[in-house]
């Protein structure tokens, strides 16, 4: 009887052990690490910290961003508005700024621009605003988390 009962726990066990092994053979815990490495290398291009005073957008950008913002923007606020509002932006992040109006303007129609006309139209807020053009194109997927806002 005990013997019976035995070799039915070896058994089960034995059944267990194998169903545990072929479910552990397959590759996704192996993968995984892999993607891990694959990341790394992306880290050194991440640009250094800079302010809009640091020539942040470029002057093609500017001019791109007068005709989005003649079209979609003026009929609402003046450039004086902004003034204000970059300066309660103040120490920011620039791509927090960039999805608030992506989510919010046009007020009658957010969302309604494209990625590229939306960065266009800042490069114009802040050209007009006093800062000044550089030899680098603002791209939100590309180090804007690193660009404070500073007061104009
Ligand atoms: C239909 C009217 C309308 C249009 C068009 C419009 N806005 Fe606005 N905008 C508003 C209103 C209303 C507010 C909120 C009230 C306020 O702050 O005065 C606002 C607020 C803002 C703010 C302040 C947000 C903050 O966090 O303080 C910004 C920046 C802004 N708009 C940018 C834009 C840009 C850029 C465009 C063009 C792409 C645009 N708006 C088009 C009506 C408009």
């Amino acid at each position: 009887m005990l013997g019976k009962l035995r070799n039915l726990l070896i058994a089960f066990s034995l059944l267990t052990f194998v169903a545990g092994c072929s479910t552990s053979a397959e590759p996704e815990v192996i993968n995984t690490p892999e993607v891990e490495v694959a990341a790394i290398p992306e880290e050194p291009a991440i640009p250094e910290k800079r302010t809009l005073n640091d020539g942040v957008f470029s002057e093609a950008q500017a001019s791109a961003g007068q005709y989005v913002y003649d079209n979609s923007c003026k009929t609402c606020h003046d450039m004086r508005f902004y003034r204000g509002v970059l300066r309660s932006w103040a120490n920011q992040p620039l791509i927090d700024f960039w999805y608030s109006i992506l989510g919010e303007m046009p007020a009658d129609n957010p969302g309604s621009l494209s990625d590229n006309e939306y960065t266009e139209v800042i490069a114009y807020i802040l050209s007009e605003n006093g800062f000044p053009a550089g030899d680098t194109e603002l791209d939100p997927n590309n180090g804007m988390e690193q660009i404070s806002i500073v007061a104009p």
